[in-house]
């Protein structure tokens, strides 16, 4: 059961104000009050669990190529925050366990987006739910996501306790029957595509909404007006400050 759900969610950490994904970017999110933080979980080539968003290494790293190209120990060698500023030299892409560890320690819930690289999304979700079950702390507010069905199957599967979130940019038309299938307990949402209406029609199913991604407290404020339970957003601290939360 999903007993909570936050406002605000920081996205990637705190992703206007440190490079995503990292520790930093967790600690970040912390420091600006935010009570619950979103990452991206992907599966290095050794098949560990790791921070990170894109398919390949270019644009948050100093690397190159698909993730899975790189076992972890060659990862760790890689700068995950130069790109984003000089202070954040050092920074490097974090470890599922490590990121766990520090979310535990700074008090903060989590959405854990399982974002498998293309063909590994059975054994992305497997690493990721073995990861939680080993070190999340029972109680403590968690929701996984996926915009990947099969990952959301095999969470149904193997931690039904776990509530899971169905991640949608491009609906299908029988996004209302995979919702049910996979027994999601909210959806997420592509905030640009949504209207009162849209909203109205998720809502209607009796799911909470959450949408992805408000940086603007107008919007934020238009979507809570039509119901949108929560916004993860790239700057909570700057959000909170800016809707009088
Ligand atoms: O989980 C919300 C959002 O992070 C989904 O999109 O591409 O930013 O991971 P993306
Ligand atoms: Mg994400």
């Amino acid at each position: 059961m999903l007993s909570t759900l936050p406002r605000l969610i920081g996205h990637r950490g705190a992703k206007e104000n440190a490079p995503e994904n990292t520790l930093a970017s967790l600690r970040e999110a912390a420091r600006q009050g935010a009570a619950w933080v979103e990452v991206d979980v992907m599966l290095t080539r050794d098949r560990v669990p790791v921070l990170i968003h894109d398919d390949t290494l270019e644009r948050t790293t100093s690397g190159t190529g698909p993730v899975p190209d790189l076992t972890l120990a060659e990862l760790r060698r890689l700068d995950a925050g130069s790109w984003f500023d000089p202070r954040f030299a050092g920074e490097t892409v974090p470890t599922l366990e490590d990121a766990l560890a520090l979310i535990r320690d700074l008090g903060l819930g989590l959405n854990l987006e399982i974002k498998p690289y293309p063909g590994q999304d059975v054994a992305t979700a497997e690493a990721a739910i073995a990861t939680l079950k080993r070190l999340w702390p029972a109680g403590r507010p968690l929701l996984l996501s996926s915009f990947e069905v099969p990952c959301l199957e095999v969470a149904r599967d193997l931690a039904p306790d776990i509530p899971r979130g169905y991640l949608l940019w491009d609906p299908p038309a029988d996004w209302a029957a995979i919702a049910d299938r996979i027994g999601a307990a909210t959806l997420n949402v592509d905030q640009e595509r949504q209207t009162a209406g849209t909203v109205a029609v998720y809502r209607a199913t009796g799911r909470p909404v959450l949408a992805y991604t408000v940086n603007d407290p107008r919007r934020a404020n238009e979507l809570f007006d039509w119901g949108v339970a929560g916004v993860f957003t790239d700057a909570p601290g700057r959000l909170a400050a800016a809707l009088g939360q």
